[in-house]
């Protein structure tokens, strides 16, 4: 390795986790948001950008040896907001490496690409198991940066890793998130995993913890070198407590998207819960 990874989106949730962790492994890191870092680290460069901003993305891409690309919109939203940040987003972070010469790109999609999918009663989901069915236009446009990987793994011959992200929290919260759970060290973990992995090609996989009530495989994460530390069954009893088993005849339990395969993330839905006025 010589250069630095760019991360994209590096102020926010997952990106300051990498921005703790990649150095310790080995990986100087290049940190890119349109919000500033307030915590720069020693060593860690930044830069203030669009990741839309096509020629800043190049700059930014200038010299580095990978792209890990978090930047956008994590949830619902409307069409326009969803499909700017997120869509043309990873279309320029693709193009920019392309045109800077960086080999190898991580991207962070969703297990929400394939949100409708019925949640399997036994047994794990491999990847190939749940093509593109999204739940939300935020998992339209998880399946489109992982159409996109693929035609720039194609057609140009980079590496492109996606990972189909569960739930990325610090702890898990909910039921649901017992079997969807991606701890930190196992986010920092796959994220290492696919910027180690000699020549992936193209690669999609879930990122999960090895948890008990996982419903997807790991074993094309692991094939990448991606070994899970963490199990939520660690936090079942108390969420079990609060919360009470999963209720199959929930629709929330129906699908592996949860509560975002509902009527409650319909966008227009979104939009109306954002125009109101607050609760007082
Ligand atoms: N956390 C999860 O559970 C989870 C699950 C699945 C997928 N993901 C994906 O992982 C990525 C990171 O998630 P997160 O939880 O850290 O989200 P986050 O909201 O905490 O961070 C996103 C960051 O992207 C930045 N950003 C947004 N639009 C930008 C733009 N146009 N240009 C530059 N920066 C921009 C924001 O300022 C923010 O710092 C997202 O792409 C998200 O969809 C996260």
């Amino acid at each position: 390795m010589s250069g630095p990874v760019l991360v994209t989106g590096a102020a926010g949730l997952i990106g300051t986790w990498l921005r703790g962790s990649l150095p310790e492994r080995g990986w100087a890191v290049r940190s890119l948001d349109v919000a500033p870092i307030a915590d720069v680290r020693p060593g860690e460069e930044q830069l203030v950008a669009d990741v839309t901003d096509l020629a800043a993305m190049v700059d930014a891409c200038t010299g580095a040896t990978a792209v890990v690309h978090l930047a956008g919109i994590a949830t619902e939203s409307t069409w326009p907001a969803i499909s700017h940040s997120n869509i043309e987003g990873t279309y320029a972070t693709l193009e920019a490496a392309r045109r800077a010469g960086v080999q190898r790109v991580v991207l962070a999609s969703s297990n929400h690409a394939t949100g409708y999918t019925p949640r399997p009663e036994q047994g794990l989901l491999t990847e190939a198991e749940a093509p593109h069915r999204p739940d939300t236009y935020y998992g339209v446009s998880k399946a489109t940066m992982e159409a996109l990987g693929s035609l720039y793994a194609d057609r140009y011959g980079l590496d492109v890793v996606c990972l189909r992200i569960g739930s990325a929290f610090p702890e898990p919260t909910t039921v649901r998130q017992l079997a969807t759970w991606l701890s930190p060290t196992d986010t920092v973990g796959l994220v290492d995993a696919a910027l180690r992995a000699p020549s992936p090609g193209f690669a999609v996989v879930w990122g999960v913890s090895d948890n008990t009530r996982r419903w997807w495989d790991l074993t094309a994460a692991r094939a990448l070198g991606y070994e899970s530390v963490d199990d939520a069954e660690v936090y079942a009893a108390e969420l079990l407590e609060v919360h009470g088993e999963p209720d199959p005849t929930d629709p929330v339990h129906a699908r592996v998207g949860g509560e975002y395969a509902t009527a409650a993330f319909d966008a227009d839905v979104i939009e109306a819960r954002q125009a109101a006025p607050e609760e007082p």
